[in-house]
């Protein structure tokens, strides 16, 4: 399929924010839990390390690069919900979903404290920290656990559907997925030891006795610290609601046609003019490959266009880049993509529905199921 060079549309500048936002969140998550996880060796050594993992975070530029990605990430999640036209979908893009929503709120307890904190010049070294959290106020503590766990399940959930319709990421997936269990699980036993230490020291008092206190000269704001994030946590909650509230008006007041769908020579599924080829598949529970989830990156949804009674919507740049990429034979379209206004249409799917990338061959290759016998 031939693309003709055009300026970047929104869409693809919108995804990349989303992804970039994203990683650097995740980037964030993975070194504190990298940190947390030197709790099995000693609290000092989990002090040792802040500098070059946790602590890199609290700098000016990169605190505020930080806060940036984090509105921008969550903004667009809530866009993503807004213009999605069904929530039917598979269990790991329905955790996506949630705990996106939630990860605004969750970090924002973190992120905004610590940054007004350090710009304060207090410096949160590990010893204060895991006193805090173990013997001040041990439910700070298990919210900030429950909160990097949600964070860790949203950004793996994330990077999986990003790195799955990607080619050439394949083979690593199964490190990754390794990697997404033992990174949380070690730093949750670094955590619970560093409390053990803590515990056993607070007893004899030696800690409390070294904890460092706030010196004289540092005034932090903590009220303001409170109110802030209070009105961060309540806002992005609001929000949060507002989104699902404006979609499912939209979705009440939008006209639909239908749209009846056949695909391999099967049988008529019938679908709506709101919906995606893709989304009428699933809403007859019919499997289509869709590595992406519907995002238009992967190509897996590709089908042949063999007969359609209304002329469908031109192809965006989104989907041309994607059609190119993966060299989709001539009149192919993505089924994430296309939303028919109505009638009948006749499709050839690309892909078998199981494929995935570990799996590649040519596109006019057979599967071993079709394969003649
Ligand atoms: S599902 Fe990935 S491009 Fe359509």
């Amino acid at each position: 399929m031939r693309r003709e060079k055009t300026t970047m549309p929104l869409a693809i500048v919108v995804r990349a924010l989303r992804i970039w936002s994203g990683l650097f969140l995740l980037a964030f998550v993975t070194s504190h839990l990298t940190n947390l996880s030197l709790g099995l060796v000693s609290i000092e050594a989990m002090d040792r390390a802040r500098p070059y993992l946790s602590g890199v975070w609290t700098g000016q530029v990169i605190g505020t690069v930080l806060l940036a990605s984090l509105v921008c990430h969550f903004l667009l999640g809530l866009w993503a919900i807004y213009v999605r036209p069904t929530l039917r979908t598979n269990t790991q893009d329905i955790v996506q979903l949630m705990t996106g929503v939630l990860v605004m709120p969750l970090l924002a307890t973190h992120a905004i404290g610590i940054s007004m904190a350090a710009n304060a010049g207090l410096e949160f070294g590990y010893v204060g920290t895991i006193r805090l959290f173990w013997l001040g106020a041990p439910t700070i503590g298990l919210l900030q656990v429950i909160m990097l766990s949600v964070v860790w399940v949203h950004g793996c959930a994330g990077l999986f559907t990003w790195l799955r319709s990607k080619e050439s990421a394949s083979r690593l997936l199964h490190w990754l997925y390794l990697l997404a269990v033992i990174i949380p699980v070690v730093a949750l036993l670094g955590y619970a030891e560093a409390g053990r230490e803590m515990l056993a020291a607070g007893h004899n008092g030696a800690v409390i006795a070294q904890s460092p206190a706030i010196p004289e000269n540092v005034v932090v704001p903590f009220a303001q610290i409170k109110q802030i994030t209070n009105i961060v946590i309540i806002g992005s909650l609001i929000l949060a609601a507002l989104t699902f509230a404006a979609r499912l008006v939209r979705l009440t007041l939008q006209t639909t046609q239908d749209v009846f769908l056949v695909r391999d020579g099967g049988p008529q599924m019938t679908s709506s003019s709101a919906l995606s080829i893709l989304d009428g598949f699933e809403l007859n529970d019919e499997l289509h490959a869709n590595l992406c989830t519907g995002r238009g990156r992967c190509g897996t949804c590709a089908v042949r266009i063999i007969k359609s009674e209304f002329p469908l919507p031109s192809p965006s740049e989104l989907e041309l880049r994607t059609l190119y990429r993966i060299g989709a034979p001539s009149g192919a379209r993505l089924a994430c993509q296309v939303k028919p206004d109505g009638g009948r249409v006749e499709v050839l799917a690309v892909y078998p529905a199981d494929y995935t990338f570990e799996d590649a061959r040519p596109l006019d290759e057979p599967s071993a199921s079709e394969a003649p016998a």
